[in-house]
């Protein structure tokens, strides 16, 4: 039989600080969202540090969703639901309740839309007070952008000229538009950010 799992080094590499960060942070009760699941690694990681919690992983490509539902097979963790297909530019998501939405890596490795339709969703699934958080890389007012992301913005437009990482303050502008407040900023190693926002 194949294994359908996918391994991505870098979930491997920042896994565990995501886990640590997000610790304290957990919703009281309800359904965790995560947008962009990829290889299904963090969701299994996750997963068992908030056994208070259901965890609803979901991706658009369908390879993806099979990485995502062997790793959750393999780990036995039953308060994960199989992934389900969201791509978050659709006017519908398959989901209509969350208390957190959880998003890494997905904002600067696709076109501004996905911003737009992120935040659409969040603003729509998200209970009050709910929080979206996202992971990866942003440029930042009156922060430097450290040459490492200054050369992985090249090699993303190289990718494709629609990618490219985010400047934050516009990310916050289309956040705010949909009824969602100010980004709060935790600093990750390696050039990164875990930014929450609150569903007002
Ligand atoms: C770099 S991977 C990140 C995967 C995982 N979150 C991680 O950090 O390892 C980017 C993911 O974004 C997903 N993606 C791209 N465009 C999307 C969209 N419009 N809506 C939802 N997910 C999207 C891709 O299918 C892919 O799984």
């Amino acid at each position: 039989m194949t294994d359908a799992r996918q391994y991505a080094p870098s979930a491997h590499r920042n896994r565990d600080l995501i886990r640590d960060q997000l610790a304290s942070h957990w919703p009281a009760s309800g359904t965790v969202l995560e947008i962009a699941s990829g290889s299904g690694e963090h969701v299994v990681h996750l997963a068992p540090t908030a056994p208070h919690l259901t965890f609803q992983p979901t991706d658009p490509s369908a390879e993806a969703r099979a990485s995502i539902d062997a790793w959750v097979k393999a780990s036995a963790l039953c308060k994960i639901h199989p992934a389900l297909e969201l791509d978050v530019t659709a006017e519908e998501w398959p989901i209509q309740q969350a208390s957190m939405v959880l998003c890494c890596n997905m904002i600067h490795i696709a076109p501004w839309e996905a911003t737009l339709g992120l935040m659409r969703g969040a603003g729509r699934v998200l209970t009050s007070g709910g929080k979206i958080w996202l992971y990866g890389p942003f440029i930042r007012e009156g922060v430097e952008t450290a040459e490492g992301n200054i050369n992985f913005d090249v090699k993303l437009k190289g990718m494709d000229p629609r990618y490219g990482i985010r400047r934050l303050e516009d990310v916050a502008d289309v956040a705010a538009g949909e009824g969602i407040g100010a980004p709060e900023v935790i600093e990750m190693p390696a050039n990164n950010c875990l930014v929450s926002f609150a569903r007002n």
